[in-house]
């Protein structure tokens, strides 16, 4: 089988990426929303994209045209019925997944691929949903969708191997380099990732370094792009938080545990870059300021 047509459900910041990549490798893209509101602005988040890419000449202008050409957006997951592909980027929730997976084995063609991009809930439970068992995979894109270059293909101990080959064409059609994984929550980037998240967390709270000494030490030690507290800054704080509790269940492991000041600054709305406020102040967001968390 050959993917022609995808879909992708959401346009948030993975949706709108996800559906940006599809769209810059030629696929006809149908992008569903729930209202125009937050269609509209997954748009503007893939046309803002583009543009940096045309001015940086990483694209060549007349790529944004023909991408933008290629997206059919919609609010109808009707729409989707003729899609080869469906990928699906809506909030982490597992019931709200098996809710929507559900629906569209209704309306989707059989023969067509489901997969999700799920950072860390289990693709197997999303399948039960569906009657198309063989035929779901993972597809797990990272942020900034447009430039980073991975995506990890996880594959369950039903999905159909010819199906995984598909996974892994289309991350290489997309511009991706996939890698193959298995259906245990964090996958193989969240399990390394998310506990040295929590660890550069856990090394705050124990006095072992300020904010800006943990990220340069890491930024300039290691050659990181960016620095952990920096980067749970980027990913949301809440995001992370969520990613490693679902973790902690799975293997009852002490290094995906959320450390206490992570759950007070989940609580108290500092989300990180999203809301202006995490480990970092973005009130200027191009010269953030490490915020005080700690007593001295
Ligand atoms: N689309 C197009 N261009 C973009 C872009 C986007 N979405 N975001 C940034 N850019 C461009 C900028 O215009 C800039 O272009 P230039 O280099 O030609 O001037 C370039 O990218 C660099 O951007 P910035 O100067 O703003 O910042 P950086 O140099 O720090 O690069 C970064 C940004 C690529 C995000 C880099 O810091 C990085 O790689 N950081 C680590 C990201 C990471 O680890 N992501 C994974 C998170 S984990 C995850 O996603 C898994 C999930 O399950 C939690």
């Amino acid at each position: 089988m050959e993917i022609r047509k995808v879909g992708v459900v959401g346009c948030g910041l993975m949706g709108s990426g996800i559906a940006q990549v599809a769209a810059m490798a030629g696929f006809t893209t149908v992008v569903r929303e729930v209202s125009e509101d937050l269609l509209q602005r997954g748009l503007g988040i893939i046309e803002n994209s583009l543009e940096r890419l045309a001015e940086k000449g990483k694209i060549p202008a007349q790529q944004t045209a023909s991408t933008l050409g290629r997206l059919k957006p919609t609010i109808r997951l009707d729409d989707l019925a003729d899609c080869d592909l469906v990928i699906e980027a809506i909030i982490e929730n597992l019931d709200r997944k098996r809710e929507l997976f559900a629906q569209l084995d209704k309306i989707v063609k059989p023969e067509s691929i489901f997969a999700s991009n799920t950072s860390s809930l289990s693709i197997t439970e999303m399948m039960t949903a569906t009657q198309r068992a063989p035929r779901f995979l993972g597809l797990h894109f990272f942020n900034p969708v447009p430039l980073m270059k991975l995506v990890e293909i996880v594959k369950t101990v039903v999905t159909d191997p010819a199906v995984v080959e598909i996974g892994l064409d289309y991350g290489r059609k997309v511009g991706k380099t996939p890698i193959l994984t298995s259906d245990r929550a964090g996958f193989i980037v969240n399990r390394l990732l998310v506990p040295y998240l929590l660890d550069s967390i856990r090394a705050l709270e124990e006095g072992v370094g300020s904010i800006e000494d943990i990220d340069n030490g890491m930024k300039l030690g290691c050659n990181h792009p960016m620095g952990p507290l920096t980067l749970n800054d980027f990913v949301g704080i809440d995001t992370t938080y969520y990613i490693a509790e679902i973790m902690f269940n799975e293997f009852r492991e002490k290094r995906f545990a959320p450390p206490p000041l992570m759950k007070r600054m989940v609580l108290a709305g500092m989300l990180g870059r999203k809301s202006g406020k995490g480990f970092y102040d973005y009130a200027d967001p191009k010269n953030p300021k490490p915020n005080s968390l700690l007593v001295g």
